[in-house]
């Protein structure tokens, strides 16, 4: 399965992954994902959102375990980031088959459409849409860096926006989710463990900052007479850092739009994309409302204008206790070394799932590197081996033979 992933959407000059949603290159990815369903004869769903499920066994059974993860990426993304934990997924599945062991409820593994929000902004929208975080109709309307709308470009990929949204009929089958990930940090290396089980997601936004001034020229305009957005939003981004480490947050601009882009030319607009996070909700709001004061002021001196609006907020999320316990010893075996259990500042579809009433967990594989959203991303071989052979233990203790399920069947809460 790897070296068919391999090749996908792999920038040869820069060795990363430019696999965007409902790119080319994606669109192999997905029918990469329903050959590999097909090729263990386990039906293959797609939901109104382009969520991809492939089962063993009848969801409509209910209480479900799903695992899997998405194979989209940022720019210029690693190999790991999403599609170990959809190759995993079915690995396990095989591993499980191997052994003769037969679930006694559904397993699914999915692949999560549009988790970067590389194209369209807005992180875990499949997922979100899925479980009605997000508007079908804002999401309709979301353009790409071409300027197409979402709207456009499924209708252009065969499917049809207006069924986009909520599915709780699918969200109530689902019991249990587990998403397998490479670690995006050095947690598990400094641990000496090959495998860790997440105990939070950090709560963290993408805001968009629009910095106006006025276009002139760069030879002929004195220094005093301008009004030069990229000093607003130079200055912006040092405050940014200098707010992070003084909160222990993290703030990063990692994407900037300058217009016109003339190198002989004052810009007449910045555009830039905050990314913020921290251990809570608290210090976000105040470390993004710092930087925000501090860039108005800094335009007022500068003659030029900001406004500011926030693209994609997602919540903190604790992961289901109880579930996480039982994961951690499940990946531990009997008699096994206690598992690394750790948070992370990366955000995840099992965010979103968990914030829908889903118990949830995630596995995290040493990454050597501790590098992510790069193309040093990396995963030893073997750690990648014992994580499908730690997801095959804990989808056997989840869909085996036992009295109580993981979840609470309560009606649940979707669309909120
Ligand atoms: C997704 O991986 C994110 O953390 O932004
Ligand atoms: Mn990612
Ligand atoms: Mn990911």
């Amino acid at each position: 399965m790897w070296d068919d992933l391999v090749p996908v959407g792999r920038d040869p000059s820069t060795g990363g992954y430019r696999r965007y949603a409902w790119s080319d290159a994606d669109l192999t990815l997905r029918e990469w994902f329903a050959a590999e369903a097909a090729r263990r004869e386990m039906p293959l769903v797609e939901d109104r959102n382009g969520n991809q499920f492939a089962w063993w066994g009848d969801p409509a059974e209910g209480d479900a375990v799903l695992t899997g993860s998405h194979l989209d990426s940022v720019p210029d993304g690693g190999a790991y980031d999403g599609p170990l934990g959809v190759v995993s997924g079915f690995a396990a599945v095989d591993a499980l088959r191997t052994k003769d062991f037969q679930p006694v409820r559904p397993i699914g593994v999915a692949n999560f459409v549009d988790e970067e929000g590389t194209r369209f902004g807005i992180a875990c929208a499949g997922s979100r849409l899925l479980t009605g975080t997000l508007e079908p109709s804002r999401a309709r309307a979301l353009r790409d860096r071409d300027g197409h709308t979402l709207d456009e470009v499924l209708r252009r990929r065969g499917r049809d926006p207006e069924r986009l949204g909520a599915e709780p009929e699918l969200l109530d089958r689902i019991g249990t989710f587990v998403e397998l990930h490479v670690e995006q940090g050095r947690g598990l290396v400094d641990d000496g463990a090959p495998i860790g089980v997440a105990s939070a997601i950090w709560p963290h936004g993408r805001w968009r900052f629009d910095f106006h001034g006025r276009a002139d020229h760069a030879g002929t305009t004195r220094m005093a007479d301008r009004q030069d957005p990229m000093l607003t939003y130079a200055m912006t981004a040092l405050a940014a850092n200098k707010q992070a480490r003084l909160a222990d947050a993290r703030a990063t601009f990692g994407r900037i739009e300058v217009v016109p882009g003339g190198t002989n030319a004052i810009p007449s607009h910045v555009r830039a994309w905050l990314d913020a996070r921290a251990a809570d909700e608290d210090t976000i709001a105040v470390l993004v409302g710092t930087i925000r004061r501090l860039a108005t002021e800094r335009a007022e001196r500068d003659g030029t204008r900001l406004e500011v609006e926030a693209e994609s907020v997602s919540a903190a999320t604790t992961f289901d206790v109880g579930l996480r316990d039982r994961v951690a010893a499940a990946v531990a075996g009997p008699g096994g070394a206690a598992v690394p259990v750790l948070p992370t500042g990366a955000g995840h579809d099992a965010g979103i799932l968990s914030a829908a009433g889903i118990p949830t967990a995630m596995l995290f594989v040493r990454n050597p590197t501790g590098v992510s959203h790069a193309p040093d991303e990396y995963a030893e071989f073997a750690d990648c081996e014992a994580g499908v052979a730690a997801l095959a233990r804990v989808l056997e203790d989840l869909t085996g033979p036992r009295d109580v399920g993981p979840r609470d069947t309560g009606p649940r809460d979707v669309g909120t």
